[in-house]
């Protein structure tokens, strides 16, 4: 879909349909009331008899309204009139947009920019209309014979807005979306790729393929390789499986070289099975969304990419398979990581702290100013906050409220939960430095404790995306989630808004 910002007349407009929205009271916001002055009272007379539902995001389609150039009119529901909260802005636009969807309109004006969000100006706007058209539009039909649904006629959108000349802000709005869904898009296709193809060779394929793109550097280590920098914690999580590990390193050089970059570190476990401690068969298959931190990691990388964003960035992916095998690890099998910290394995199935800790490691050698890893850790995660918000941890209160505040801007939230070292004590082995698991009271903590043993040595921040990198039952898929939250961060760290 082409998007565009432009000066509007509304009624005046040649298009399949204009949007404007009005409020709950009946209220008609600007535009509306520029359409219902040239249709002399229409759209007031027909809002009266009371058929547009008063939720933000509902939709009444006209059509042939006396004296307006476009085929149609859209009235989307603003919910109660004054400024909006960001929820209800995204709830319009995607009312909006999915009942433009539903014509045969080819191109359409929406008016959308004209409502007040409260602390939000047109930039942030224009980003999430472009974010929630992309979103509607997405589909994985990869693996399907023929497309899920018809094709949709709407390929024009017109991002409205009345006042004179250009909407600089609004401009750049826009494009830092349409960049920020081709992240998301990648984010999301890797996660939904079944693990039968997407293996750990083929995230390091789909890792060059990307440096090739967009000009980034890209190393792959195999498994010599990592045995020999002593590994051993990696290591042990791909004992069982076929598919032979790799630790994917991609460089974006954004600023001055000599820049320290900022790291991501992103969990790559393509499909877990929990290894010798075997998962249950229910609903094993969304273990494939194990892999979906590396994605995150992968988009987040292609869309600074695209934004050219005036920084350095360094992304590394610990990826494997863990499967349980004659060769597989054993629980109470002790390994030594490369931070020469022996751990003993009480539970095969804790394999991401087990990747993480060493790549957390391999991070130290770029200098990085902060890390920041993104893993589909823990069950406990999805207890504790649901599918809503993303666990945080930090060693860092800076850090942590940078993200916080990249997470709330994008309404891709994340939540702060202590890493305190109180709760790592629950990580005490009689045979070794340290056990991988720690019980089952707080869960998610004592994982993000075992991490902060090996990021000691610059700011780190820790995202348990368990519970918001994909979605279960009807709407099964990948959300492509934190990408919004980590290109923000990279955005305002970068100092280009
Ligand atoms: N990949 C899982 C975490 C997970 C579980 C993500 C459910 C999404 C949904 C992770 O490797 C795992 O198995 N964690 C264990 C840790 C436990 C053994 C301490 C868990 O959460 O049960
Ligand atoms: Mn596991
Ligand atoms: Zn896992």
């Amino acid at each position: 879909m082409d998007f565009s910002i432009k000066s509007i007349t509304p009624e005046k407009q040649r298009t399949g349909c204009v949007v404007v929205g009005v409020y709950q009271s009946g209220k008609l916001s600007p535009s509306a009331k520029a359409v219902d002055m040239a249709a002399k009272g229409y759209i007031g007379d027909i809002l009266k008899r009371g058929d547009l539902d008063a939720a933000a995001g509902a939709t009444l389609l006209l059509h042939k309204v006396p004296n307006v150039v476009s085929d149609r009119v859209l009235l989307v529901g603003l919910g109660r009139e004054g400024e909006m909260t960001e929820r209800q802005f995204r709830d319009a636009a995607r009312g909006a947009l999915r009942a433009l969807n539903e014509t045969q309109a080819a191109d359409a004006a929406a008016m959308l920019l004209e409502a007040p969000v409260a602390g939000c100006d047109s930039g942030w706007k224009a980003e999430q209309i472009a974010l929630v058209a992309r979103e509607l539009a997405y589909r994985f039909d990869r693996f399907k014979g023929k497309p899920d649904t018809k094709r949709r006629s709407l390929r024009k959108l017109i991002l409205g807005h009345g006042g004179q000349g250009s909407d600089l802000a609004a401009e750049r709005g826009l494009k830092r979306g349409l960049a920020l869904a081709d992240g998301l898009a990648l984010a999301k296709d890797l996660g939904n790729t079944p693990p039968n193809v997407c293996t750990p060779t083929y995230l390091a394929e789909q890792a060059k393929a990307l440096a090739k793109e967009h000009g980034l550097k890209c190393q792959v280590l195999n498994q010599a390789e990592m045995e020999k920098l002593g590994m051993g914690s990696l290591l042990s999580v791909s004992r069982g499986s076929r598919q032979p590990p790799k630790l994917i390193v991609l460089q974006y050089t954004g600023t001055d070289r000599k820049k320290k970059p900022v790291a991501l570190v992103g969990k790559g476990v393509t499909f877990d099975t929990g290894g010798i401690s075997i998962k249950p068969a229910a609903e094993m298959d969304e273990m494939k969304y194990d892999m979906s931190g590396a994605g995150s990691v992968l988009g987040t990388l292609k869309t600074a990419a695209l934004l050219e964003l005036p920084i350095n960035i360094v992304g590394i992916i610990p990826t494997v398979e863990n499967m349980p095998d004659g060769n597989a690890t054993r629980p109470g099998d002790i390994v030594k990581s490369m931070a020469g910290i022996t751990i003993e394995i009480l539970n095969t199935d804790a394999e991401g702290r087990l990747i993480l800790c060493d790549a957390l490691t391999y991070a130290e050698r770029f200098e990085p100013v902060a890390v920041v890893d993104i893993a589909t850790l823990t069950g406990a995660c999805v207890i504790a906050l649901g599918h809503i918000a993303s666990g945080l941890f930090a060693n860092n209160d800076a850090l942590a409220e940078q993200l916080i505040a990249a997470g709330n801007y994008t309404g891709d939230r994340a939540w702060r939960m202590p890493a305190w070292e109180d709760y790592g004590d629950a990580l005490k082995s009689n045979f070794s430095d340290l056990a991988n698991v720690g019980g089952r009271a707080g869960g998610s903590i004592t994982a993000a404790c075992f991490l902060a043993r090996f990021a000691e040595k610059y700011p780190w921040a820790h995202l348990d995306v368990a519970g918001t990198a994909w979605k279960s039952g009807k709407d099964k898929g990948s959300t492509g989630r934190p990408v919004p939250l980590l290109v923000r961060y990279l955005i305002e760290r970068a100092g280009s808004r």
